[in-house]
């Protein structure tokens, strides 16, 4: 299986109702392409973490890439993998962006996620807060 984990940044029009369609579209695709994956939003980027088997994962970054939603779209992190970081989501995904901190300690804590995935999100979440809060 492969994980691929990049940022981008938002179409600054979009909206937390536009997210949440998005999201409903990635978590049925990804259902249907057995992708799992978890998808923050920090205000001004994205982070997304999609894995699954390769050709999947691969066709699935290939539409994302393309969409008008967001821009600029670079990839952090690519490895192959035994087991999944976020096996029970289709796309983790909560609109209240302090919610990502509690999800992720929840799964660290169940051993289920990489360590240094754990740590990219956690840092990019922290880098969104100082936008948030200044
Ligand atoms: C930040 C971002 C993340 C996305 N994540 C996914 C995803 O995980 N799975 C997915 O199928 N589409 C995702 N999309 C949507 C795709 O770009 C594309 O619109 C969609 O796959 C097309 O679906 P359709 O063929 O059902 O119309 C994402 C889009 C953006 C902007």
């Amino acid at each position: 299986m492969l994980s691929v984990t990049y940022v981008s940044v938002a179409d600054p029009l979009i909206g937390e109702e536009d997210i949440a369609v998005l999201v409903r579209q990635a978590r049925k695709n990804n259902a249907r392409d057995g992708l799992t994956g978890a998808l923050i939003y920090n205000g001004h980027n994205f982070m997304q973490l999609l894995e699954g088997p390769a050709d999947k994962v691969e066709t699935c970054l290939a539409a994302i890439r393309a969409d008008p939603r967001h821009s600029g779209m670079t990839e952090v992190r690519r490895r192959e993998v035994d087991a999944r970081d976020f096996a029970a989501w289709s796309m983790l995904y909560t609109p209240e962006f302090r919610g990502h901190d509690a999800d992720l300690a929840r799964l660290a804590a169940g051993a289920g996620l990489d360590p240094q995935d754990e740590r990219m999100m956690t840092n990019f979440i922290a880098l969104g807060r100082r936008h948030v809060e200044s």
